[in-house]
């Protein structure tokens, strides 16, 4: 069993991005793993955090219509071998998990992200992996988007990147890598967590073990 956190922004960006949906759901039908996959609300939730935000909405608010955005983005992912409804819940996926080969989920309650949701998920399926789907593909030094010489990190601890969030303000919409509730669960339970790009074939070398491109957090 592989769980991944899809990044929304991957999918959702000014655009939806329906080559990549096609692509991805043809890797789930595929693949002889069974795949429980958590999106993310990428630019489908920041524009309607950031409408709601300036009509005055509170925190809490903003958060159930990011969570509404996620679960607009899984429906794209629903396939033959998947569930047919967005689970609300961890505990509803399991219900899914049940019936279906591959499960598709976006967020659960306010006040975490998706990444918070994939690491719950593995946690209850007893998976001892996540794997991230990101644009930017890893953690670097620096933000390899504006720096040319920004190098990527293998691997760091739980603890290394628990500080690089620390002076991170928790908001709606906020653009990190990882949230905490996701390193905290991934600490307390020794999920390790694999932050890669889009590039499926490189998504398989993380599932067979070989060598990737990306960051591992452990
Ligand atoms: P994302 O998980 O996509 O968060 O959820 P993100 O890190 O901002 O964006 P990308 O997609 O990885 O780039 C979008 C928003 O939905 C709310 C939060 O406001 C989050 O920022 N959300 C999501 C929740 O409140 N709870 C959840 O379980 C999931």
């Amino acid at each position: 069993m592989v769980v991944i956190s899809l990044g929304g922004s991957v999918i959702s960006g000014e655009e939806l991005n329906i080559d990549y949906i096609r692509e991805f759901r043809s890797f789930m039908e595929h693949c002889n793993e069974r795949v429980f996959v958590v999106v993310g609300g990428g630019h489908t939730a920041r524009k309607y955090i950031h409408t709601a935000k300036e009509l005055g909405w509170d925190q809490y608010s903003l958060d159930k219509i990011g969570i509404m955005a996620t679960h607009l983005n899984a429906k794209l992912l629903l396939t033959s071998t998947t569930n047919t409804e967005i689970p609300r819940t961890v505990d509803e996926a399991v219900v899914a998990s049940k019936i279906y080969k591959d499960v598709v989920m976006g967020g659960t309650e306010p006040g975490h992200t998706t990444d918070g949701v994939a690491l719950l998920l593995a946690e209850r399926m007893g998976a001892d992996y996540v794997i991230n789907i990101t644009s930017v593909g890893g953690i670097y030094d620096k933000d390899p988007r504006t720096h040319k010489d920004a190098m990527l990190i293998e691997s760091m601890s739980y603890a290394e990147a628990m500080s690089l969030l620390t002076d991170k303000k928790m908001n709606a919409g906020l653009n990190v890598p990882l949230d905490m509730l996701a390193l905290k669960i991934a600490e307390r339970s020794n999920i390790k967590i694999y932050i890669v790009g889009t590039e499926l074939e490189n998504i398989k070398k993380v599932i067979n073990n070989a060598n990737f491109q990306g960051t591992v957090i452990k």
